[in-house]
């Protein structure tokens, strides 16, 4: 057998060349294997100009304005003409002129493409959660505000091959001979999936082979929905549907305001992300994750955590940089979001693994796997802490309740105070194929003067997935942070004595 790292390599790789020339494939190069079917059919098809593949299906734009609404509207604008993301109408007959403004309604030669794409793409933040009927429909009303097609008028695969887009004309046809329509074609024969349908039916009973409730997949609680209410929203705990579009749209405006060309170099640096990373979710109806008590604010502190909070903000003011042990666990690679999790800007994402006799749950910031046991055994001894407690589970009917103890007096949430004596019981119940009703509630009369609970989004859109998450703070961060915060000290005391 292989023994150093350099051998295995070689090993692997000589029986990799093998199983690939026995299977014949790639005979040039030895490697690749040529796609299943099965998996052709699993990432849909390329709906090209001439309307191959389109699916059965039919809406109009008077169908499709509410969907517009809720899922376009907040990055293209009320009539598609406002932005802040790509202009969707207008700017008709400009193209050569100096206002040139490239929209669905003056640029786009084809109107199955534009099928194509939005089926494929959008809503930008959730791309193929789009069913093909709505898909229909979101077109309809793109075509309507271009003045394309009439409000009622019915668009179908039939009508969206026949209609002729204002710039059909405006382009140059590509003579290469692998380009055109042979191409297009080989990529269309593969039939459209419609999007949740297959899925649903596979795991519509939601229960493992071994008959315990299915919570696995990946799961998102993102949403900009604050843990606090607001103060000014008093004794509200739901949003009007115009409010929760205002928040949405504000959030959106406030991602792509950060627009590269239109940034100073330093700005840009300072912004450190751009929208593509970030991952805030949408908003809920609620004014606050919150749900109890009715104010959606985290109850009063006991006097005695008010004395420890003060005492620790003291400390912090002449000692945050003393050791790395001062320094805030994100920054320190350790845990982030917690459990149970308060959102961020991103990474708001759950894996659950199931097994008989264990529920797996990761966050994979900070590679945080809770390995949650439901076999009904006993807590580890109290004497144990943990900067994110010790679980255990058990199944109340179809809820999976996870009790968790055991945390360190260190370990703080985003939104709120820990202590060891803090214990978090939380609930998951599916709902549905892409939905989990999540709550958790807040045990710890060392620090509040009640309990509190919070309920947090748990979906899956089609296409979710789970990002690693590279903490590299640790690397040379802290080396650095630590060695800056000691030449500050030097100078402020050379300063001092002369
Ligand atoms: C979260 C913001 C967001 C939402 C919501 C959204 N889009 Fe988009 N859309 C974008 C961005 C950003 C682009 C540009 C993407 C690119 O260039 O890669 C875009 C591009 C497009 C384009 C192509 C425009 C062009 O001429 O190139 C169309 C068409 C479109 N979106 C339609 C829709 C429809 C229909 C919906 C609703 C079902 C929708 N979008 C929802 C952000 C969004």
């Amino acid at each position: 057998m292989c023994s150093c790292t350099k051998c295995v390599f070689a090993c692997v790789f000589a029986c990799l060349l093998c199983a690939a020339l026995a299977a014949g494939q790639s005979a040039s190069l030895g490697l690749g294997r040529a796609a299943s079917p099965e998996e052709v059919e699993s990432w849909g098809t390329i709906v090209g100009p001439d309307g191959q593949g389109l699916p059965p299906g039919s809406a109009t734009a008077a169908e499709g304005r509410s969907l517009y609404d809720r899922r376009c509207a907040v990055c293209h604008g009320p009539t598609g003409r406002e932005g802040p993301d790509d202009r969707l109408a207008g700017g008709q007959g400009l193209l050569a002129t100096d206002e040139a403004r490239k929209t669905v309604g003056s640029y786009w030669p084809t109107a199955t493409t534009l099928w194509d794409y939005v089926y494929r793409a959008m809503p930008f933040n959730q791309p193929g959660s789009l069913s093909t009927d709505e898909v229909y429909a979101a077109v309809a009303y793109v075509l309507y505000l271009n003045d394309i097609v009439g409000e009622q008028e019915p668009v179908d695969a039939a009508s969206l091959l026949a209609i002729a887009m204002p710039n059909r004309d405006g382009f140059v046809s590509d003579p290469r001979p692998d380009i055109g329509s042979s191409a297009v074609a080989a990529t269309t024969t593969a039939q459209v999936r419609v999007a949740g349908g297959a899925a649903l039916g596979e795991v519509a009973a939601f229960t493992t082979p071994w008959g315990e409730p299915d919570l696995q997949g990946v799961w998102s609680y993102a949403t900009i929905t604050p843990l606090q209410r607001s103060t000014d929203l008093t004794d509200r705990s739901q949003l009007t549907e115009e409010e929760v579009a205002a928040y949405n749209q504000a959030s959106a405006v406030r991602a792509t305001s950060e627009r590269r060309s239109d940034l100073s170099a330093e700005r840009d640096l300072a912004l450190a992300y751009n929208q593509v990373w970030w991952d805030r979710g949408q908003a809920t109806d609620r004014t606050s994750l919150i749900i109890d008590p009715s104010n959606g604010r985290l109850p009063p502190l006991t006097p005695d955590a008010r004395e420890r909070q003060a005492a620790n903000q003291a400390y912090r003011v002449d000692h945050a940089y003393d050791s790395w042990n001062d320094r805030p666990l994100q920054e320190r690679c350790m845990t982030y979001q917690r459990v149970p999790p308060v959102p961020s800007g991103y990474s708001n994402t759950y894996q659950i693994f199931q097994s008989p006799g264990y529920v797996a749950i990761l966050n994979e910031m900070i590679h945080d796997v809770r390995v949650v046991p439901v076999d009904g055994r006993e807590p580890v001894h109290g004497r144990i802490q943990q900067w994110n407690g010790d679980s255990r589970g058990h199944w109340d009917g179809a809820t999976l309740v996870v009790e968790t103890r055991n945390y360190r007096d260190t370990t703080t949430w985003r939104g709120f105070s820990g202590s060891r004596h803090l214990r978090a019981v939380e609930r998951f119940t599916r709902l549905d194929n892409d939905e989990i009703d999540y709550r958790y509630t807040i045990y710890d009369d060392t620090t509040y003067t009640r309990p509190f609970t919070v309920q947090l989004p748990l979906v899956s859109p089609p296409g979710y997935v789970v990002y690693e998450y590279a903490c590299h703070e640790g690397n040379y961060a802290m080396t650095n942070v630590l060695s800056g915060a000691r030449a500050q000290e030097k100078t402020a005391t050379d300063e001092g004595s002369r």
